[in-house]
C-alpha cells in the first residue's frame, strides 16, 4: 500500500499536462462516423486516498494500513455480491430483496473511485479533538471531503488481521472496533464517496436487519449496513472460512458505536464515548437538522438520541 501510494504521488505529480482531468487516462472514441469524444476513463487500479502532511511518521503508517484494509473489505463485499448475487444469505440479510448494483457500487467507489481531495488530516483543525472518546469527525460544512482523525484512533481500532478474535462478532461488536471499517464509515461520510446518499437510515444491528426487510431501497445506501455487510463477508469468506463470526444478539444489544470492551482501554473508551454521546446530545438538540448537526461525527438517530464516534 505505501509503495501504492507512492506510485500514486507520483503519478499525480507527473500528469500536470493534462490538469483538467488530473491522473486519468484519456481515450479517444470514435462513435460510428461522429466526431471523437474524449472521457475520462474509470481508475484502472486503486487510487491513494491524500494523507495531510500534519500525520506524523506514525500516523501516516497506521492510516495507510487501515485504508488499505478498508480496500480490501470493500473488493471482497463486492466480489461476495458478483459470485453470489441475491442467492447469498449475508446479502439477503442486511439488503433483503434489493437489486445487487448499487450495493457492489458503493464498495467500487471506495475501491476504483476517484480519492482526489478524500484527505485525511491529523491536526485537530476544527478543535474537536479534545472531547473525550473523539476518535476524529468528517469535516461537515467546513471542508466535506475532509476527514479529521484523533489520536484516540491510533491507540484502540483493531487491525484487520484481529478480526474475530478477542470475543469479537459481527452482531455484538462495535462497527468502529477494526479501524478498516471505522474508516469505512468516514469515507461514506465525504461528498465525492457517499454523494450525501450513503447515509444513516438505521444504526445498530437489529435495526439493520429490520431495514432489510422493511426498505431495501435505503438498505442499500445504509452505511451501517455496508459496514456489517462487508464484516461479515471478510469473517465468512476469509477469516473463518464458511463459518464466519456472526454471532447471536446478546440480550441487551450493544449499541452499535460504543466500542467493544475486549480489554481494560477499549471499556475505557467505550465509557467515555458514551459520554461524549450525552453531551453533544445537548448541543445536538438546538440544531434541527442532521447536516448542520453540531459535530458532523455525531449523527442524530431515530430514537432522537445523537451518537459519536
Ligand atoms: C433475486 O433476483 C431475482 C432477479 O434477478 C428475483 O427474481 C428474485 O426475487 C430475487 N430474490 C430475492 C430473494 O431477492
Ligand atoms: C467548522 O469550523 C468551525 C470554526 O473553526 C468550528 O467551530 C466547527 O466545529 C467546525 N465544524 C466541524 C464539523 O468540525
Ligand atoms: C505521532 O502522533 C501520535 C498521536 O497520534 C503520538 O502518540 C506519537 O508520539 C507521535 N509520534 C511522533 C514521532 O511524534
Amino acid at each position: 500500500m505505501r509503495f501504492q501510494l507512492l506510485v500514486n504521488a507520483l503519478l499525480a505529480a507527473t500528469a500536470t499536462a493534462s490538469p483538467v482531468l488530473k491522473n486519468r487516462e484519456v481515450t479517444t472514441v470514435t462513435v460510428s462516423g461522429t466526431t471523437a469524444t474524449s472521457y475520462p476513463q474509470p481508475a484502472s487500479e486503486i487510487q491513494g486516498f491524500p494523507i495531510h502532511t500534519s500525520c506524523n511518521g506514525t500516523e501516516r503508517l497506521q492510516l495507510e494500513k487501515a485504508l488499505w484494509d478498508t480496500i480490501r473489505i470493500s473488493q471482497q463485499a463486492a466480489q461476495h455480491i458478483y459470485t453470489h448475487g441475491n442467492s447469498s444469505a449475508l446479502y439477503t440479510k442486511y439488503f433483503g430483496q434489493a437489486s445487487t448494483a448499487e450495493v457492489i457500487g458503493w464498495y467500487e467507489k471506495l475501491v476504483h473511485g476517484d480519492h482526489e481531495g478524500v484527505l485525511f488530516r491529523c491536526d485537530d483543525i476544527d478543535g474537536n479533538c479534545h472531547q473525550e472518546g473523539w476518535g476524529g469527525h468528517w469535516r461537515g460544512e467546513n471542508a466535506t471531503d475532509e476527514t479529521v482523525l484523533c489520536p484516540l484512533s491510533y491507540s484502540t481500532r483493531q487491525p484487520l488481521e484481529a478480526m474475530c478474535s478477542n470475543g469479537y462478532t459481527v452482531t455484538n461488536g462495535a462497527l468502529n472496533h477494526y479501524f478498516a471499517a471505522d474508516l469505512m464509515h468516514r469515507l461514506f461520510h465525504t461528498t465525492k464517496i457517499g454523494e450525501g446518499a450513503a447515509e444513516h437510515y438505521a444504526d445498530s444491528y437489529s435495526e439493520c436487519l429490520q431495514l432489510a426487510l422493511d426498505t431495501p431501497a435505503e438498505a442499500v445506501r445504509n452505511t451501517h449496513s455496508l459496514q456489517y455487510f462487508a464484516l461479515d463477508v471478510y469473517a465468512m469468506d476469509v477469516v473463518l472460512v464458511g463459518e464466519g463470526c456472526t454471532g447471536k444478539p446478546s440480550e441487551e444489544e450493544e449499541d452499535s458505536h460504543t466500542p467493544a470492551s475486549s480489554s481494560a482501554s477499549s471499556s475505557a473508551a467505550s465509557a467515555a464515548t458514551t459520554a461524549a454521546s450525552t453531551t453533544t446530545a445537548q448541543v445536538a438538540s438546538q440544531t434541527a437538522s442532521k447536516t448542520s448537526s453540531a459535530a458532523a461525527e455525531c449523527h442524530t438517530h431515530g430514537d432522537g438520541v445523537v451518537h459519536c464516534v
